[in-house]
């Protein structure tokens, strides 16, 4: 079967292959899965330059994480999971897994039907940035009627916790550059601040929960009141954390996605009730893995990047 290979550390175009490997045999506690889609994220592509471990997240030469497709192979002891079930997952994180390829093994724990109301590109494209944007909003404690600012909501993160703040019945502002805010208004933004305004960003009234999706940005003053929750998924330096702690914010938290099975069921059962959609910024093949990862690197994506790797599915 086809596996994206990492010759080592470097610019996409110079150290992304496909390589020929053994289809992969289930463990203990593990389906095989006939890979539709994988999303690509931006860990993917700061893994890929530096080829170190990032964090807690591993280094791995054969990338991949977000997976999308069809149950191939069953492991022993598991239960409840069919040959031929549609499924997704944010597979193994921060463990490799090694999504970008024609089979991937999948823990069990992972695993969750895929909504129906998705595409296979769809569904392959959500996991990593649906279980961040979903963690975000609950360690926040996002609840029905707050005022919830999202700062960088038209990214791969940034447009589903728009969505999924609205889910829960909160009043959304988000920033995007101004060409973006139709979509992001459609995506249920009750106000979209271009981020280049400060003007308009300083205006910004206090608000219950502050997401942040963008390296190096702050919170705007305005937005933070005694008791604002912010929740980072980009982190802040020691000097930004005491600003905004002095500023009255609590808690003040930086977040690392989790896999998750349950989670991703409830995140694909809100697609089914019509509440969450996905944006694809642009579909690649497999072969053309490094385009993907250089349309990743320029930052300025909107919704998701996905590589296709079985059209028919
Ligand atoms: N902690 C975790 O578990 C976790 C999980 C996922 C991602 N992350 C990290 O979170 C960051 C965002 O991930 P992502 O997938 O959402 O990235 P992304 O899809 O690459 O974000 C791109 C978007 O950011 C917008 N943007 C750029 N500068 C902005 C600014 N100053 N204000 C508002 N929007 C701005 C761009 O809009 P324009 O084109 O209009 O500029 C573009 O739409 C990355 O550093 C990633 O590594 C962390």
């Amino acid at each position: 079967m086809r596996s994206a290979k990492y010759s080592g550390a470097g610019p996409a175009s110079a150290v992304v292959a496909v390589i020929d490997v053994p289809i992969p045999v289930p463990g203990p506690g593990e389906v095989v899965v006939a890979v539709a889609a994988a999303g690509l994220n931006p860990v993917d592509v700061k893994i890929r330059a530096a080829a170190v471990d990032f964090g807690p997240i591993r280094y791995t030469d054969r990338p991949g994480w977000d997976v999308a497709g069809t149950i191939s192979a069953v492991g022993p002891d598991v239960a409840g999971w069919s040959v031929g079930d549609r499924v997704f997952a944010l597979a193994g994180f921060p463990a490799a897994a090694h999504t970008l390829a024609d089979y991937a093994v999948v823990p069990v724990t992972d695993l969750a039907l895929a909504p129906s109301a998705w595409t296979a590109a769809q569904a392959g494209a959500a996991p990593l940035a649906a279980l961040t944007a979903w963690n975000a909003l609950e360690v926040a404690g996002v609840v029905a009627g707050q005022r919830v600012l999202i700062l960088g909501g038209a990214g791969g993160v940034g447009y589903l916790a728009v969505q999924l703040a609205k889910a829960r019945g909160a009043q959304v502002i988000a920033t995007a550059s101004t060409a973006k805010h139709e979509l992001v208004r459609s995506w249920g933004a009750d106000q979209v601040i271009d981020y280049r305004d400060e003007a308009s960003l300083a205006a910004t009234a206090a608000v219950d929960a502050v997401i942040v999706t963008v390296n190096d940005t702050m919170p705007p003053r305005g937005a933070i009141a005694a008791g604002t929750a912010v929740v980072t998924i980009t982190g802040f330096s020691d000097e930004q954390t005491a600003s905004i702690a002095r500023w009255g914010a609590s808690p003040i938290r930086k977040i690392l996605v989790a896999a998750s099975g349950p989670q991703l069921a409830e995140i694909a059962a809100l697609a089914d009730a019509g509440k969450l959609t996905v944006q694809l910024d642009s579909e690649y093949a497999l072969e053309d893995l490094a385009a993907a990862q250089e349309r990743v690197e320029t930052g300025r994506v909107t919704g998701k990047v996905v590589v296709v790797i079985d059209p028919q599915a």
